[in-house]
């Protein structure tokens, strides 16, 4: 999923002095991205695009792989059999996304111990969203609807990205990401017209404290992104964060109404001569400060994926002792 930390990068290395070669490389380069062509791993590219993707890719890796931990935490507690292996099967899907995106940018140089140790460490964002605390069931519900449903409208333009072994993952994780959203959607359907009153309640509170940071997910205003009009120019980015934002919010308040909830904006109303709806003004000073590391959850999210990455030592040894045990036999043989 999750894909609100691409635009927030350091400040960019320094232009430097290109020779005759490179000028030419970087001329056929844009050609090509012009005419819409895919980027392969082995074709030339500019350093800058591929950093760009680096970073891009693997904080979208990173965000798959921190994404599981608020819902693992629910596993045990899903109310029905059914519920459980649903919500087992999500959790598994997040991390093959995580392993395709992080195959993805190897494809580009850098190893998975160098993006992981770069997550480990802290040094390496992912989506803010996964800072927020799940109180109850019905966060697993809304977490699916709104966080994966910010997710698709996020992910499906990367489906186009220039760059091909990123496209061709965001085929599949998109798939996937529509069952997640709409299994989300079922399972607060199911409690709007089954529920108590008390699970209707949940359902409402839930979509309060989800709504706000959703939006939050396409980043920041487009006037303040500041990688947005160069990853539009080489294709990484196919539509602008304020447009996402804005088909995002047009798709949910449909369903909300079906749903039965309100969603928590008093200025959300539907203007017909935009032909979009308006809505309220989204905090920004509470997005900054979760990115910088002051949400509800970023240091106990941190420690439980440094925790998990140390504990599984064991079975990548064990991994790696099998795989050297087979070599020496083939060999042998
Ligand atoms: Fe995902
Ligand atoms: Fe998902």
């Amino acid at each position: 999923m999750y894909t609100q930390a691409m635009d927030l990068a350091p400040k960019e290395e320094q232009r430097h002095v290109r020779s005759l070669e490179e000028v030419e490389l970087m001329r056929r380069f844009d050609a090509k991205i012009d005419a819409g062509d895919y980027v392969e791993p082995k074709d030339w590219m500019p350093e800058h695009y591929r950093k760009t993707l680096v970073r891009q890719i693997s904080q979208h890796a990173h965000s798959e792989v921190v994404g599981m931990l608020p819902e693992g935490n629910w596993v045990t507690r899903a109310p029905t059999l059914k519920r459980k292996t649903i919500l087992l099967a999500k959790i598994q899907d997040e991390a093959g996304h995580g392993l395709y995106l992080y195959s993805a940018a190897e494809t580009l140089g850098t190893s998975r111990d160098e993006m992981q140790a770069a997550l480990h460490s802290g040094k390496a964002k992912y989506s803010s969203i996964f800072n927020y605390p799940t109180l109850t069931w019905a966060d697993m519900g809304v977490i699916g609807w709104l966080v994966d449903g910010a997710a698709i409208m996020n992910q499906v333009p990367l489906t186009r990205c220039s760059y091909a072994p990123y496209a061709r993952a965001m085929v599949r994780i998109c798939r996937e990401e529509s069952f997640h959203q709409r299994q989300g959607f079922d399972a607060l359907n199911v409690m709007m017209r089954e529920g108590t009153p008390e699970q209707r309640a949940m359902v409402q509170d839930a979509t309060n404290r989800w709504w706000w940071p959703s939006l939050m997910m396409f980043g920041p205003p487009d006037a303040e992104s500041v990688h947005g009009t160069q990853n539009m120019r080489w294709g990484i980015k196919r539509i602008s964060n304020d447009d996402l934002r804005q088909k995002f919010i047009d798709a949910t308040a449909e369903q909300a109404k079906v749903l039965g909830v309100t969603l928590p904006d008093p200025e959300l109303k539907w203007n017909e001569a935009r032909g979009h709806h308006d809505f309220g003004p989204i905090d920004w000073a509470e997005f900054w400060r979760v990115v910088g590391g002051d949400g509800p959850c970023n240091k106990e999210r941190l420690a439980a994926r440094v925790k998990a990455y140390d504990d599984g030592a064991w079975v990548r040894d064990a991994a790696l002792a099998y795989a050297r045990k087979q070599a020496t036999r083939q060999e042998a043989a």
